[in-house]
């Protein structure tokens, strides 16, 4: 029943945002009996999902096959679903503009698309991470003007922050507890009844700024510990020392330790970029965030240091000065398909800026534009191996061909270990594994 508000009734949702977190939701929400609209301005993913025909590598085209002919699952361009509509969840990007701040220009916009539709009763969930204070203090007005109508009274407004992992398949998104919030008691109690039809495990919190801290402190704290353990890998790298076997060392500690693990720096719409928009509220308080501060120039020096080695290397091995380099995997992390904020995308501009000629090869991903260029993803054959200087492992996916590549190419640098199953072979380098200065 359309904005009814009781127990039990929300049956309808839209779901603004069709892409790795929308995507995945809507299809939850469907797979528990909701009728679910799936907003995305892109017309593309639009066709694309009316015709069963998947972008994402964790959605099938069968998947969303049967998810049209259950006729509950409406893709479409259009903000006109909103009245048909109990419940209006938002999964639109956050990113940083130009100088490194939040930019909520996406958010803002889909908002106030969302607020000449809204309707008494409805329910807004906020899902897109951002910082503290969004919710209430940019949110809410926005709805509140376009709609004429007063948050809390009229309609209900809640977070509940984000936390699916695309490409980890030991986690169904239904399995991730569910941080929810409300702007008001009432708003909490919609979300809660919401959301325990579809997450196993609910756990609400006192207010949306603490949902909305919630997601950056677990963002924050994964740059900052993936920083430290790069930083501590360079370190290895000129001590001698093998920072994966100190890692798998210190596991053995049965508390007060958790591993993180080395690469080439950190990707992605999320980890880079959350603990950002905290730096920068924060900073609108008069506070510091140094640990963020520190860690994320930490992070964006790892693709420069990863470039720095390879040059040693080929030095070492007497490459031409314009080596043929081949970059194994651009996404940002495994098996996935995304490569914003990749590592990769800096490594291959920084390397082609060196003079030499690079190439990529990535299983999920045709296309990257690098320092203004505009790469294709390479076949990997045994010609192509032995004609590249140096193959340069960047991203992990599962169907790495890792036999292959350790036995034709001429040298192989591995930023994430995968090579370490082949034991010593000369023309083999772990980032991080202690080879020493290299020049
Ligand atoms: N990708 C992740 O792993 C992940 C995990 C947790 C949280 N998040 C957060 O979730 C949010 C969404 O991230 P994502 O990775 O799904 O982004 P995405 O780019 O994959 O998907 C967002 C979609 O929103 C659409 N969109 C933009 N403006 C719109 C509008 N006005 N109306 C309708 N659709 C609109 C875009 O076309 C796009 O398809 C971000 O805040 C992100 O930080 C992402």
């Amino acid at each position: 029943m359309t904005g009814n508000n009781s127990k039990n009734l929300i049956k309808t949702i839209a779901v603004i945002g069709q892409g790795y977190v929308g995507l995945p939701l809507s299809l939850l929400f469907l797979s528990k009996g909701f009728t679910v609209y799936g907003v995305d301005k892109d017309l593309g993913k639009i066709r694309a999902l009316l015709q069963a025909k998947s972008y994402l590598p964790d959605v099938t085209d069968e998947e969303l096959s049967q998810s049209l002919e259950t006729n509950r699952y409406h893709p479409t361009d259009e903000m006109s679903c909103i009245p048909l509509v109990d419940a209006i969840i938002i999964c639109v990007p956050t990113p940083l503009n130009s100088e490194h701040s939040p930019d909520l220009t996406i958010l803002e916009r889909a908002v106030a698309d969302i607020s000449r539709y809204l309707q008494k009763g409805q329910l807004v969930i906020l899902e897109s991470s951002t910082y503290p204070g969004t919710t209430r203090e940019v949110i809410k007005p926005v709805l509140e003007q376009g709609s004429g109508l007063t948050a809390g009274i009229d309609f209900h407004i809640g977070y509940s922050p984000e936390r699916i992992d695309p490409g980890n398949e030991s986690f169904k998104v239904e399995q991730i507890t569910k941080v929810i919030s409300g702007l008001t008691p009432e708003c909490l109690k919609l979300a809660e009844e919401l959301y325990a039809k579809v997450f196993e495990s609910v756990v609400s919190v006192s207010s949306p700024e603490v949902a909305e801290f919630t997601k950056l402190l677990e963002n924050a704290h994964r740059l900052v510990n993936i920083s430290f353990i790069n930083e501590l890998a360079t370190i290895c790298d000129e001590m001698n020392i093998d920072i994966w076997e100190v890692i798998e060392a210190a596991k053995t500690k049965p508390f007060g330790f958790t591993p993180y693990y080395p690469g080439p720096g950190i990707g992605g719409h999320c980890i880079p970029v959350d603990p950002l928009y905290l730096q920068w509220k924060a900073q609108k308080a008069g506070l510091t965030s140094k640990f963020i501060e520190i860690a994320d120039e930490v992070n964006r020096k790892a693709p420069h240091y990863v470039a720095a080695r390879i040059q040693a290397l080929l030095k070492r091995h007497n490459a031409p000065d314009q080596a043929n380099l081949l970059i194994y995997g651009v996404a940002y992390k495994r098996d996935i398909n995304d490569v914003r904020e990749s590592p990769a995308l800096d490594l291959i501009s920084l390397l082609a800026q060196s003079g030499h000629h690079v190439s990529y090869h990535d299983p999920y991903i045709e296309e990257i534009e690098a320092g203004g260029q505009t790469y294709r993803s390479v076949e990997l054959h045994e010609e192509i191996l032995k004609n590249t200087h140096c193959v340069i492992i960047v991203t992990d996916h599962s169907v790495i061909p890792i036999d292959s590549i350790a036995a034709h190419a001429q040298i192989v640098f591995d930023t994430r270990n995968v090579t370490d199953k082949l034991g010593d072979k000369e023309n083999i380098y772990r980032f991080g594994a202690g080879h020493g200065n290299l020049t």
